[in-house]
């Protein structure tokens, strides 16, 4: 990953991330969805503040009420229901990122199901099929819609969780751009300045809502931090070594076995999840911190609490998390498919088809796209490719364009083979979502057996509204 160049990353990571401090706040953990139970998820307006308690309420939109929305926890394997009320003043759809699931249920309005109209409700039934972090988000307008409060966290459970709950936290991690009074930017939302350049990046930043929370867990211990992105398009720069961490998955699948990072930053992209593996000491915290700038900027802060009673349970053995069965592209027989991306500020887009019409210039520019994929900007009339049911693609990216992007592969997990410019070993891991730099060229590889229609999108979100959005078909 440190070969990627940090250039569109840096170009916004250094702007004003105004770091004010919350006291330390204990967060409840959300509530879990009963056994086959139906879950309401009501998207709608709500006044709510951002990063403190205390903060001036702004004009969010979320889930139930706060954003994060509610956590969903569930068992690896489980029927999942949601019934999703939409009380909004627009159509809105919700997408489960990074769940294997039915098609008829990702979530995608115009592509996978029509969206559900204000007053509406919808009823979301799949099955998880992976153990692992996931998470759940507006897909209508979601460069609007997620950047107002729209998205909440998916866990999927072990069948026996490998972590007892006191030692499995979620930090959903996000940036909002706040005035001066600390409410929600909502004038700047939209911007072309944005879409055309690195997304919209904001200068607050919060973990589960709040501006660098304190969180305790038993001290001595082996714990889980959960950590999601749901940014529009700021990228974390992390160093897990910092505090003794492991890498124990990327994108909710877990590695064969925790590894210590032999390198630094550890980016982590708008969508990307990453769980980590930390034995807070008795006495100590754990600064959990951004390092792409020249000072860090804290996140949130691990504290040790008192060690567990039982001595037994003391110094615990670190818990197997197993890996979850996904297939295994067979390289042989693969196909190649090639992304083109182009455009954005800064660099040629050339002749682009925008909704069946070849455009250039001015005209193309009116229409607030920015972005190509193969010379289309946004979604085209024919698939990037349609598979066989069980076919290997291999999927490269050419990134032409002079910013960073996030690739997202709805429907599939896929292993990377081979980034240009990189040396770093990473071991080929499971993800749904990938960083490709500048001039960088990206090579990965999926078993496409998931049957439907699947959106290949960039995950900054209005890159994805301004031309980064394709779509293939498996059948
Ligand atoms: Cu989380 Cu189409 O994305
Ligand atoms: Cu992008």
């Amino acid at each position: 990953m440190m070969a990627l160049s940090r250039r569109g990353f840096l170009a916004g990571a250094g702007t004003a991330l105004l770091a004010a401090r919350a006291p330390g706040l204990a967060l409840a953990r959300d509530a879990r969805a009963t056994a086959g139970g139906v879950i309401d998820l009501v998207a709608g307006p709500s006044r709510a503040p951002i990063g403190a308690a205390d903060a001036l309420p702004s004009n969010l939109w979320t889930y139930n009420a706060s954003a994060p929305g509610p956590e969903i926890r569930v068992t690896r394997g489980a029927r999942v229901r949601v019934r999703l009320t939409n009380r909004l003043e627009e159509p809105t759809s919700v997408h489960w990122h990074g769940l294997r699931l039915a098609n008829a249920m990702d979530g995608v309005a115009g592509l996978t199901q029509a969206p559900i109209a204000p007053g509406e409700t919808f009823a979301y039934d799949f099955v998880a099929p992976d153990a692992g972090t996931y998470w759940y988000h507006a897909h209508n307008k979601s460069w609007n819609q997620v950047a107002r409060g729209l998205y909440g966290a998916l866990i999927v459970e072990e069948e026996v969780p490998a972590f007892p709950p006191e030692r499995d936290l979620t930090l959903m991690l996000d940036d909002w751009v706040v005035g001066d009074d600390g409410r929600l930017d909502l004038a700047s939302l939209g911007s072309l300045m944005d879409w055309s350049h690195a997304g919209r990046l904001g200068n607050r930043v919060t973990v589960n809502g709040r501006v660098d929370p304190l969180l305790t867990v038993p001290a001595d211990m082996p714990c889980r931090l959960r950590l999601i992105n749901a940014s529009n398009a700021r990228i974390f720069a992390l160093d897990p070594n910092r505090f003794d961490a492991r890498v124990l998955a990327y994108d909710g699948q877990a590695l064969p076995e925790p590894v210590r990072l032999a390198y630094a930053p550890l980016l982590l992209g708008p969508a990307q999840r990453v769980d980590l593996l930390v034995v807070p000491e008795a006495g100590t915290q754990i600064p959990l911190e951004d390092v792409s700038g020249a000072a860090p900027l804290p996140l949130a802060r691990i504290r040790a609490g008192e060690p567990p009673d039982a001595p037994a349970e003391r110094a615990g053995e670190v818990p197997v998390v197993r890996p979850n069965p996904l297939p295994e592209p067979d390289l042989a027989s693969a196909r190649t498919v090639r992304l083109r991306m182009t455009g954005g500020a800064m660099r040629p887009i050339g002749p682009v088809t925008y909704r069946g019409e070849e455009m250039r210039g001015g005209d193309f520019r009116r229409t607030r796209q920015a972005w190509a994929f193969n010379g289309v900007a946004n979604m085209p009339e024919t698939p990037l490719f349609a598979a066989r049911r069980g076919e290997t693609i291999v999927l490269e990216t050419v990134n032409e364009t002079a910013f960073i992007h996030a690739m997202h592969v709805h429907g599939h997990h896929f292993r990377i083979l081979q980034r240009s410019g990189s040396d770093i070993d990473e071991g080929r891991p499971w993800r749904d979502t990938f960083l490709i730099g500048p001039d960088q060229t990206t090579r990965i590889a999926f078993v496409a057996d998931n049957p439907g229609k699947w959106l290949y999108h960039c995950h900054m979100l209005e890159h994805a509204a301004a031309g980064m959005t394709t779509w293939f078909d498996v059948s």
